[in-house]
């Protein structure tokens, strides 16, 4: 079987790879070895997170807010059982969405472990032992990301006690004490969906910051917003050891700036400290493909591996290990097999974080900017001072605006907020234009709107905030 196009793993950099090839008029095979399309992000990632992140996140309104808006419904009580169907539910209306997508695109779709045979062919080992070969002008590697584990410790995972991000998402009960091993993304969203179902959280960080990378101002106040929810935290913390103690667990810990080393006890440790590209059985050292420093697959601009024709997109390559980067990534090198322009635009890439409020990041942060030397001007708006949050009782967080001196183009936006990762795209799309702060604040936003604080925080880079 000969095709334009062989795609290795189907979720989200691979299955719209796959799209947009066929779209294109490319003959297209997808070859995946989950019974499911859609990789880590639908099956096991970020879609069954937002099921219970969203599930609880109604819990906390309804045990915190509902009463002050004037809504009486007595003790409310989450339902385990049910809580887990709802997420099974809504990842399977995902995966049965991609098989009509499959169809729909009339992609070849393969299931099995694929290897790369070298230029062209690739080999595909079936459940069954069976192995296929099939060929094409053009082969994308879109295989992920894998759970990284601590560097220097033995972690052993049961997925039931010690679990990564996958059996967090499945504990048959709610743990007393869960330890987070990572204050991460990861950890703060499992985290806090354990925290609302009634667990004592406490994470245990590296960093003497949670949320590294994200904007210093924002990840303190989100941490405080954290341990007003009740997490603890314990920063500048490195985690030595997890082990097996009884029915559960303890992890042990050292000051990153020397001390002594203590030791806590759980019913349940997550453990998310980062993900590795995943390159496993794929055969890219006798194929030829070079790997480097880091294990992610080598790429030029035009995401093509060290040998013509073999291409690599999404967590297996560098860059922030985002879906929708991986999606934007699949588009891309489609194109560019196709022989048009594919390009992603790397600065203007929205990070979220789905807790509650949210967070949501496009852009450079202060921290960044300093780095950098670039002269620039910072906007706030704080929720308080916005109607509608007042409205429903969402005053928490503030919109940062950061635009060059000079030129007034914006460099970064930065929200902790309820609604935070919708309300961060109106920046995205500024920044996609080249766009400045007086550009956003001279744009009518509807009244009363969340968003309004993105147009005042604006307003605060380029002139003067009209409600504050
Ligand atoms: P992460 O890289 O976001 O955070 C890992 C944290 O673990 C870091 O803060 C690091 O300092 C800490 N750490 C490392 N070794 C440690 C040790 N020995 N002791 C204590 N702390 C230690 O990784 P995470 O949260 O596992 O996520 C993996 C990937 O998945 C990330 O690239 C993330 O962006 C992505 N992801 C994105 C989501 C989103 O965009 N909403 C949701 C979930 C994952």
């Amino acid at each position: 079987m000969s095709y334009d196009v062989i795609v290795i793993g189907g979720g989200p950099g691979g299955y719209v790879c796959a799209i947009k090839a066929a779209q294109l008029g490319l003959k297209t095979a997808l070859v995946e070895k989950r019974d499911t399309f859609g990789g880590t992000c639908v099956n096991v990632g970020c879609i069954p997170s937002k099921a219970l992140l969203h599930a609880t996140e109604m819990l906390l309104e309804a045990e915190h807010s509902f009463d002050a808006l004037g809504i009486e419904i007595g003790k409310p009580k989450a339902n385990l059982g049910k809580l887990m169907a709802h997420k099974l539910n809504t990842v399977e209306q995902n995966t049965k969405g991609l098989v009509f997508l499959m169809k729909k695109n009339k992609i070849d779709t393969f299931r099995g472990t694929g290897r790369v045979l070298g230029e062209g062919k690739v080999a595909i080992a079936g459940e069954d032992g069976g192995t296929q070969e099939i060929e094409a002008r053009n082969i994308v590697i879109a295989t992920g990301s894998d759970v990284a584990g601590i560097p220097g410790v033995d972690v052993a995972f049961d997925e039931k006690v010690i679990v990564s991000s996958t059996g967090a998402l499945e504990f048959g009960k709610v743990p007393g004490h869960l330890v987070v091993v990572g204050g991460g993304v990861i950890g703060l969203e499992l985290g806090s969906v354990w925290a609302r179902l009634g667990a004592r959280v406490t994470v245990v960080e590296y960093l003497d910051t949670i949320l590294g990378g994200m904007d210093g101002e924002v990840a303190k106040q989100f941490q405080r917003m954290l341990a007003k929810q009740g997490m603890t935290f314990r920063l500048g913390a490195r985690v030595t050891g997890v082990a097996k103690a009884g029915k559960g667990a303890a992890v042990t810990f050292e000051p990153v700036k020397g001390g002594n080393a203590e030791t806590i006890e759980a019913d349940a440790v997550l453990v998310a400290t980062g993900r590795k590209p995943f390159t496993e059985e794929l055969g890219l050292a006798k194929a030829g493909v070079v790997l480097d420093e880091r294990g992610r697959v080598r790429i030029d601009g035009r995401f093509q591996t060290s040998i013509p024709g073999i291409y690599a997109i999404g967590d297996v390559v560098a860059g922030p290990m985002l879906a929708h980067k991986a999606e934007e990534e699949g588009v891309a090198v489609a194109e560019i097999i196709a022989g048009k322009a594919g390009h992603v635009n790397y600065d203007v890439i929205p990070g979220v974080v789905y807790t509650s409020p949210e967070v949501a990041s496009v852009g450079k942060t202060e921290e960044e900017l300093k780095k950098a030397g670039v002269a620039y001007t910072a906007g706030k708006f704080p929720f308080t001072a916005n109607g509608r949050a007042r409205a429903m009782l969402q005053t928490e967080g503030f919109v940062k605006v950061l635009a060059d001196k000079a030129t007034d183009r914006v460099l970064g936006v930065h929200i902790v907020g309820f609604g935070a990762g919708e309300m961060i795209h109106e920046a995205a799309v500024l920044m996609e234009f080249g766009g400045s702060s007086e550009d956003l604040a001279r744009t009518c936003h509807a009244h009363p709107t969340m968003s309004e604080a993105v147009k005042e925080a604006a307003l605060a880079a380029f002139s003067r905030p009209i409600h504050m």
